[in-house]
């Protein structure tokens, strides 16, 4: 007979939603998706590749000790990667970050709302979604391994991540604090 999975989702993950990785290279320039440590890595002129060698979700699916990637992550670009660089691609200098704020007509009205959805976006759910992920894989104050394998508490969590797409409407102390004191 065959054993039955004790998680049926292994080997899926929510880092693995192509969609979302779309959404994020429509909305802003591959350099706003790379954190400060990834930053470090990369050379003087990075090309579309290379940003995707440090793009900061990479840290849900490499082994931080050995530095292999995980399978998740391995199958994912097997079948995602070269999608994901054509469409950086084409997108190069329209994205929503660059038209937007290009416009000789981006009002202030405007800057506000692209705020709330940067916030919304890549703040607020993040946290809302660790909180459910707390909910699922910490009920008794012990950490469970996901199935994506990430050191979730730390990826998920948006001052690690430090994605934002539109960082040139935002302080300096906000940069600095991204995500810091919120709860969701
Ligand atoms: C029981 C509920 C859920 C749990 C326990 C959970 C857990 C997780 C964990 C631990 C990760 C990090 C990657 C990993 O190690 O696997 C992750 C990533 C992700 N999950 Fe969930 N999740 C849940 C529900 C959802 C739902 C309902 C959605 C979407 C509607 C979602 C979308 C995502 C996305 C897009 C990511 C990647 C986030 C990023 O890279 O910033 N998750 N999830």
């Amino acid at each position: 007979m065959v054993p039955e999975n004790p998680n049926p989702l292994t080997p899926a993950s929510g880092f693995q939603s192509a969609q979302f990785r779309y959404i994020e290279i429509h909305c802003t320039r591959l350099e706003n998706l790379v954190n400060e440590e990834g930053k470090k890595q990369l050379s003087a002129n990075p090309s579309t590749e290379e940003y995707f060698e440090h793009i900061y979700w990479k840290d849900a699916g490499v082994d931080r000790t050995t530095g292999e990637k995980r399978y998740t992550l391995r199958q994912f670009e097997e079948k995602y990667l070269d999608s994901f660089i054509a469409l950086a691609d084409k997108v190069k200098g329209i994205t929503l970050e660059e038209i937007a704020l290009n416009l000789e007509s981006c009002s202030p009205a405007l800057k506000e709302k692209l705020k709330e959805f940067d916030h919304l976006y890549n703040v607020v759910w993040p946290l809302t979604h660790l909180q459910t992920a707390g909910h699922y894989l910490e009920p008794d104050g012990v950490p469970k391994v996901a199935t994506g394998g990430s050191e979730w508490k730390k990826y998920l969590h948006p001052k690690f991540q430090e994605r934002k797409f539109f960082p040139t409407l935002w302080g300096d102390d906000e940069l600095a604090h991204w995500g810091e004191g919120e709860v969701s």
